[in-house]
C-alpha cells in the first residue's frame, strides 16, 4: 500500500522505515529540512540501534513538501505532543499537520501515531477527515524496531470500516493479536499501558526502599515476586526511578486529564511523587557514607535514562547531578552516548561537569563511583579498581538504592 508518516522524529522515522521494510510504499514528510536530509543521506537523527542499517536498504522517499503525499491512501500523523506547564498537552504540531493536509488536497485516511488524551483524535482530527484512526505505538527506545516488528499486540482504533480494512491491510504481515476499538478507546490504552508500567517500577522501588532500611537485597524479593504469573518480572527492577520522553509526561498529562475528567487520580499522583524522590535515593546513600560532599570527586557514569538511548529527557541524572553540584562536589562524568545532549540541558552541566572520553578516565579521577544506566561496558568489575561504587540501576551487585 503507498501510506505516509508526517512528523520524522523518533517514532516517525521508525514507523516509515519498518512499513517500508514489510513492503509498503512510504512517503515520510518533515517541515525541517536537515532532518529530511540528514534521513536522504542515512543518517539517523537520533541513536537507535539498527536505524542506519533500516536507512542504507529502504526504498521510503523522505520529503518536506506534503504533495508527495499523492497517492496515498493512508497518513500516519508522528509529530510531538509535548508537554505544557499544566501538565496538558500541546497538540499544535497535531493541529497544524492536519491543517497542511487538508491544504495538499489529501483525502485518504487521517490515522494519528502519536500519543494524545483520549478524545484528541475526535476533536482534532475527525472534524476535517471522512477517513480517521488511531494507532498507538508502543516502541521503547534502544529496542524500537524489534518492537515494531514482534509487538505484543496492535491497537487499530477507527472510526469507520474504509479507515479499518486499511489499518488490517496495513498490519497484516505483523504476527500479534490486534485490538479493534474506537478512537478514544485506542487512546486511553496507550496511557494506561504506559501508567501500569510506570506503575510497576514505582512499586519497585517502594519495596527496594523497604528492603535497603532492613539490609534486604530487593532483586532476591522481585525474583519471587515476579515469578507470581499474575504480577510477572518485567518492569520489577529498582533503581533510581523511571525518566525518558514517555513516562513522566505521559503520566503528568494522565493526571491532568483525570482532574479535568472529575477523579481525583490518588494512585497516579503516588507514583509520580515516588518517581521525582527516587533519584535523591543515591545522593542520600553516598551521603551515609560521605557526610561531606564538598570537594569530593564523584565520577558518575551513565547519563542517559536508561542504555542503548542517547536521550537524557527527564533522565534521574539530571536530578542527582544538580543535587552534587549544589552540595559543593566535584563532578566527573562519562557516558559513551549521551554527553552531548547532558551538556546542553544547562549551563552548569556544561561548565561545571568535567565529562571524560572513556569510563576508565572517569573513574581514574574520581574518589567515588555511581552508576546511573546499566550500559554493557560498566558490567566488568575491574574497571573500578577497589574505588566505592555506589549502584543507582543494579549492575554489579554493589551498594545500592535498594540492596
Ligand atoms: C516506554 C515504553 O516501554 C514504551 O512502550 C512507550 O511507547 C514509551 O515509553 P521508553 O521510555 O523508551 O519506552 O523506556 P523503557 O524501557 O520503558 O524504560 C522507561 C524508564 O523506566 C527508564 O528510565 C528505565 O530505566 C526505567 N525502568 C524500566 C526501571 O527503572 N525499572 C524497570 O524495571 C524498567
Amino acid at each position: 500500500m503507498k501510506l505516509g508518516v508526517v512528523g520524522l522524529g523518533y517514532v516517525g522515522m521508525v514507523t516509515a522505515l519498518a512499513f517500508s521494510t514489510l513492503g509498503h510504499d512510504v512517503v515520510g514528510v518533515d517541515i525541517e529540512r536537515s532532518r529530511v536530509d540528514a534521513l536522504r543521506a542515512g543518517r539517523s537523527p537520533v541513536y537507535e540501534p539498527g536505524a542506519e542499517e533500516y536507512l542504507a536498504k529502504t526504498r521510503a522517499l523522505f520529503t518536506t513538501e506534503y504533495s508527495d503525499l499523492k497517492g496515498c491512501e493512508l497518513v500516519f500523523i508522528t509529530v510531538g505532543t509535548p508537554p505544557l506547564p499544566d501538565g496538558s498537552q500541546n497538540v499544535e504540531f497535531l493541529k497544524s499537520a492536519v491543517g497542511s493536509l487538508r491544504e495538499s488536497g489529501y483525502r485518504g485516511a487521517v490515522v494519528p501515531r502519536s500519543t494524545v488524551l483520549p478524545g484528541t483524535t475526535e476533536r482534532v482530527v475527525a472534524p476535517y477527515f471522512e477517513h480517521v484512526g488511531y494507532n498507538p505505538e508502543f516502541l521503547a527506545e534502544g529496542r524500537a524496531f524489534r518492537d515494531f516488528f514482534r509487538p505484543d499486540k496492535v491497537v487499530l482504533g477507527y472510526r469507520d470500516e474504509g479507515t479499518l480494512s486499511l489499518l488490517r491491510e496495513v498490519y497484516e504481515k505483523i504476527d500479534a493479536p490486534k485490538l479493534e476499538m474506537d478512537v478514544t478507546t485506542a487512546e486511553l490504552v496507550k496511557y494506561a499501558n504506559n501508567a501500569f508500567l510506570s506503575l510497576k517500577v514505582a512499586y519497585a522501588n517502594e519495596m527496594g526502599n523497604i528492603s535497603k532500611n532492613i539490609g534486604v537485597d530487593v532483586y532476591r524479593v522481585m525474583e519471587a515476586v515476579g515469578l507470581d504469573r499474575r504480577i510477572g518480572r518485567e518492569f520489577l527492577n529498582s533503581g533510581i526511578g523511571f525518566g525518558g520522553s514517555c513516562f513522566p509526561k505521559d503520566l503528568s498529562a494522565l493526571i491532568f486529564f483525570s482532574r479535568q475528567s472529575g477523579y481525583e487520580p490518588v494512585l497516579l499522583k503516588a507514583v509520580y511523587e515516588q518517581n521525582a524522590r527516587q533519584p535523591y535515593r543515591l545522593v542520600d546513600l553516598l551521603k551515609s557514607k560521605y557526610p561531606l560532599l564538598k570537594g569530593l570527586k564523584v565520577g558518575v557514569l551513565g547519563l542517559a535514562f536508561k542504555p542503548d538511548t542517547d536521550d537524557v529527557r527527564e533522565a534521574p541524572s539530571i536530578k542527582i547531578v544538580s543535587a552534587l553540584l549544589k552540595e559543593g562536589a566535584e563532578v566527573h562524568a562519562y557516558d559513551p552516548r549521551a554527553m552531548g545532549n547532558f551538556k546542553k540541558l544547562s549551563v552548569e552541566f556544561s561548565t561545571l561537569v568535567r565529562y571524560h572520553s572513556d569510563a576508565r578516565e572517569c573513574v581514574e579521577s574520581s574518589d567515588v563511583v555511581l552508576l546511573l544506566t546499566e550500559w554493557g561496558e560498566f558490567r566488568n568489575p575491574a574497571l573500578y579498581d577497589g574505588k566505592p561504587v555506589f549502584e543507582g540501576r543494579r549492575i554489579l551487585g554493589k551498594d545500592g538504592v535498594g540492596w
